[in-house]
């Protein structure tokens, strides 16, 4: 059993434990004791006297081993915040990041006028672009894909009654064998280049199949791309997430395939390349 500890002492260990390994290490073990203790962050931050139970304690030096081994806080926690929603995450599924809040905002702006249009969100993962979407635009028809399984398995409790279609396959697959037509395609499809794929920290936890993208990253942005003419009505909008220094590339893959579109970069708050928008000609 543990020895009676307050909430002072255990993030002064905490802090200790996860500074070497955690460029967020406070802000990760208060999230994590926050977690253990049910309590907002200003309660751990007021009230540093008050003593955990040794079943709380227990659970916080758990959760605390898992995060210094390198696990991410929202696989500890099951849960990730992604614009206004608290989303399920589980290992099966990218953890939702806020740069893509950026394509969800473009996709909410250009659909303002005409809400109760067919969309789709391409690599779908925990469903983070297809819920909130659904939430914000109501009257739209939503279809999500994914190629895992078990992503949609956990998109499917992140949609909850929001009346989305999720659809098993590779990319826009299932949408062509349906013969269906969307006015907007929201993709944030892999787009590490795979030579750097083992070499980055996220490879050690989230799927290799949500951040893979081929010899250059961009083999399926390629491939949905050439997809698209079968699914998008005239007039359509491509929102496609890319990786920061994409943005030619992709604007030159967009222009190649769609004569005729407006083709334009919007970068996030670093002033990176984050997402391309594609407007085909109407
Ligand atoms: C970068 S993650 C993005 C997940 C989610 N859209 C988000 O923004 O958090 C890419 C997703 O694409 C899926 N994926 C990979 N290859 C695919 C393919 N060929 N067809 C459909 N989905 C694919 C992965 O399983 C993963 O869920």
């Amino acid at each position: 059993m543990s020895a009676v500890t307050t909430i002072r002492a255990a993030l002064s260990d905490a802090y200790r434990r996860l500074e070497p390994v955690s460029p967020s290490a406070r802000l990760d073990a208060q999230v994590l004791l926050c977690a253990v203790l049910d309590v907002a962050r200003a309660h751990v931050l007021a009230y540093g006297e008050r003593e955990l139970t040794a079943e709380q304690a227990d659970r916080f030096d758990d959760w605390l081993s898992r995060r210094a081994n390198g696990e991410p806080v929202a696989y500890i926690l099951g849960r990730r915040a992604f614009f206004d929603r608290d989303l399920i995450v589980t290992p099966d599924v990218l953890i939702p990041r806020p740069e893509t809040e950026h394509l969800l905002e473009e996709a909410l702006a250009c659909t303002a006028e005409r809400p109760a249009l067919t969309a789709v969100d391409v690599g779908t993962g925990s469903g983070a672009l297809a819920v909130t979407f659904k939430a914000h635009r109501p009257t739209a028809t939503v279809y999500a894909t994914d190629i895992s399984a078990a992503a949609l398995r956990v998109a499917a409790r992140n949609a909850a009654d929001l009346d989305i279609t999720f659809l098993a396959g590779d990319l826009l697959t299932p949408l062509i064998e349906r013969d269906i037509r969307v006015d907007l395609i929201m993709a944030n499809l892999p787009y590490i280049a795979s030579d750097d794929v083992a070499r980055l920290a996220v490879s050690r936890h989230e799927p290799h199949l949500a951040l893979d993208g081929g010899a250059d990253g961009l083999d399926l942005v390629r491939r949905l791309l050439d997809q698209a003419p079968d699914v998008t009505v005239a007039g359509a909008i491509i929102l496609l997430e890319i990786g920061a220094g994409q943005g030619s590339a992709t604007m030159a893959l967009a222009r190649e395939r769609f004569a005729g579109a407006s083709v334009r970069l919007i970068s996030d708050y670093a002033g990176h390349d984050r997402v391309v928008c594609v407007a085909l000609a109407r």
